[in-house]
């Protein structure tokens, strides 16, 4: 059997959930599941994550999902529902909304009842300066009064276009506004920090964070390194070689032509490539680790192949090659990418095979 698999460390993942704990002790913790568990497997990942206050997902479908792998956590639709019959299903199932827009709100006005029944909260989102999805500022208090005036319970929320960024100018803009908001519409749950808002300012975790790539063990800042951040990589993607080869000075390797030897070196073939989400960029210099070692892709990275340099080593066909994971952070192989460990993750073929492990640190 052709062995490509994503290990999921469940240790990691508590690990990384506590660390947010501690971060915000004060505040729920709304555990961003969408995408699959960012690429990890939502029945791979959640039993870690059992101990969340609440779970945010992008669509119905991701978090009907979740109810039937029996969670009964509150769960957030983050863009909220997508036709009033949408509206129906969330209900019944106990699902949170967001309102963004206003024929979201109509919607919700026709399920009023059984929704304040029920106890669910609205999410209301505030247009701060991202420009995705939200009400204007100018719009929003009295929409939120109206909203409890009616009895909704409302959460005010918001989303950083730049939290990585903690100088950038837009930062402060949406500060101000959501506290403005914030302020207007006194009794209010609020809820603005994603990983990256978590770790910049304390002072604005609020009633509920929504952490998602940290509680994976990547980074959320280009300039930081989980190690720094004191997280751990959850997820090992891993291969193994399938054939070794040596190649002599003046020949090439693989699709293209693009690599020529110019001296004789020892080549593994390794069973993964850009089929299983093996990201495949021009420009890149790609490395992955065997025996704790990092290694060269050389050429063009195929469907379902890499070549790798392995002079020197003592591997054999069989031997474990680790893509990313404890060794080769994601981040680093999405910066030699030009990407984010989030892209790599979530864009993951369903073609390798998921598996939950507990992995010893090396
Ligand atoms: C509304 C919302 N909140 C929180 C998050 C989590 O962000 P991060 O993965 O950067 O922590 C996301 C992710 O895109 C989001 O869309």
């Amino acid at each position: 059997m052709r062995q490509a698999n994503i290990y999921i460390d469940h240790q990691a993942l508590q690990y990384n959930l506590n660390r947010v704990r501690q971060l915000a002790p004060a505040a729920e913790i709304v555990s961003m599941v969408k995408a699959n568990a960012y690429g990890h497997g939502i029945s791979e990942s959640l039993p870690a994550l059992s101990s969340t206050d609440a779970f945010g997902v992008a669509c119905l479908e991701e978090a009907l999902q979740i109810r039937e792998l029996g969670y009964k956590h509150p769960i957030t639709l983050v863009e909220g529902v997508f036709s009033e019959d949408e509206m129906y299903v969330a209900v019944r199932h106990q699902l949170e909304v967001v309102v963004h827009h206003w024929q979201q709100l109509e919607w919700l006005q026709q399920h009023k009842q059984p929704y304040i029944a029920k106890g669910l909260k609205v999410w209301v989102k505030l247009n701060s300066g991202m420009n995705r999805l939200g009400f204007r500022f100018q719009d929003i208090i009295d929409i939120i009064h109206a909203l409890q005036a009616d009895g909704f319970n409302c959460v005010l929320t918001m989303h950083f276009a730049n939290a990585d960024v903690r100088d950038h100018p837009l930062n402060q803009q949406q500060i101000n506004e959501f506290l403005q908001v914030k302020a207007s519409c006194e009794p209010i749950l609020a809820s603005c920090c994603n990983s990256a808002a978590l770790f910049q300012w304390p002072e604005l975790h609020f009633d509920f964070v929504r952490p998602g790539i940290m509680l994976y063990g990547a980074s959320p800042f280009a300039d930081q390194s989980v190690t720094a951040l004191d997280l751990k990589p959850v997820m090992t993607f891993s291969a193994a070689i399938i054939a070794l080869n040596t190649v002599q000075a003046g020949e090439s390797i693989g699709y293209g032509s693009t690599f020529t030897a110019t001296q004789d070196m020892e080549i593994a073939i390794v069973s993964i490539g850009y089929g299983d989400g093996y990201p495949r960029t021009f420009f890149s210099q790609n490395y992955v680790s065997i025996q704790n070692q990092p290694c060269r892709v050389i050429g063009r990275v195929s469907m379902d192949m890499i070549a790798v340099e392995v002079t020197g080593l003592n591997v054999t066909a069989g031997t474990s090659v680790e893509l990313w994971g404890k060794n080769r952070l994601v981040d680093d192989v999405a910066m030699a990418n030009g990407t984010i460990g989030y892209e790599l993750l979530c864009r993951l073929s369903s073609r390798p095979v998921r598996q939950q492990q507990l992995i010893t640190d090396q």
